[in-house]
């Protein structure tokens, strides 16, 4: 396994690769690497001839007052973790190298990336859109592993590699989580251990919820008020939204009619957390 650092040089080493024609796959991650994580790498590795995986924490999908200082870290941890799933590269560069003198140019999604999180977060997605766009550049893989668990996160890089006609296959994985239900989180650390039993409430709201749905429900008001009341109930915690979207659009529906994404973002003391469920109405 190699970690590599600087651009220019993993550029290099895929491009010889590609040119042979090897397959390359790619999971970007911040590290603090947890077992959603490694169901990214895992799906990578069986897929690909070449697996890369890269960790770096982007200051700038962080906002003003945001955890970017005390994001968690472990390097040595991660490195051993993906020498474990056999990962052919790591790319692991500094913040310098990636935002490297006057640095000027950034990726800006329009119109969905001011929704949902992106209202509370301004600029997070145009953070997130900027690094995987360089990192697409730079690690030139046929396919890119994200995860669900960030739902609005894959729509908006769906979106931006459908616009800018990045060659890469998104593929989307499903949310891997705690024994009781809890969404697998780098941020989780953060939780007090009162706050981690609460977390669980998270994923069995959204569970009742989208059971009322497939038991006929179709008013998103009603679910809504429905995952509030339940969570404000039960979590010492800020509601930041609670949302019925479309699936593929994320524009809030009204009445449910076909499959619909119940999301949702919830902040305790030290810890933002979200998560959501998909569900698929037959017709
Ligand atoms: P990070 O939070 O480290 O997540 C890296 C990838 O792992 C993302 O695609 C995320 O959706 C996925 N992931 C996180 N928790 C998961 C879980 N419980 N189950 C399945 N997949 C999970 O998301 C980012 O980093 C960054 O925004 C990034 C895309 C790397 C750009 O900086």
């Amino acid at each position: 396994m190699k970690i590599i650092s600087h651009p220019k040089t993993l550029q290099k080493i895929i491009s010889q690769s590609r040119r042979r024609g090897k397959s390359v796959g790619f999971v970007p991650t911040m590290g603090y690497l947890h077992e959603g994580h490694i169901s990214l790498i895992k799906k990578c590795r069986r897929e690909n001839d070449i697996a890369v995986l890269s960790i770096f924490i982007n200051p700038a999908q962080f906002g003003p007052g945001e955890d970017f200082q005390i994001y968690p870290r472990d390097k040595k941890n991660d490195v051993l973790l993906a020498k474990k799933e056999n990962i052919d590269i790591i790319f692991y560069p500094s913040v310098e190298m990636m935002y490297a003198g006057r640095y000027l140019t950034y990726i800006e999604v329009e119109d969905i990336t001011k929704i949902l999180c992106g209202a509370s977060r301004p600029g997070h997605f145009r953070g997130v859109t900027t690094i995987v766009g360089k990192l697409l550049n730079i690690v030139q893989p046929q396919r890119m592993y994200l995860g669900q668990k960030d739902a609005q996160q894959c729509v908006v890089i769906k979106q931006m590699v459908k616009d800018l006609h990045f060659p890469v296959q998104v593929k989307v994985l499903p949310t891997v989580r705690e024994r009781d239900g809890l969404a697998l989180s780098s941020r989780n650390c953060y939780l007090s251990a009162t706050e981690r039993e609460e977390a669980a409430v998270l994923y069995k709201t959204l569970k009742s919820a989208r059971q009322k749905i497939l038991d006929g429900e179709k008013d998103a008001k009603k679910i809504c008020r429905y995952m509030r009341v339940k969570i404000g109930r039960e979590c010492h915690a800020n509601i930041d939204y609670i949302a019925c979207v479309d699936a593929e659009t994320l524009q809030s529906v009204s009445s449910i009619e076909k499959t619909v994404v119940l999301a949702l973002a919830v902040k305790f003391r030290h810890a933002r957390l979200i998560d959501n469920v998909t569900v698929h109405l037959k017709h």
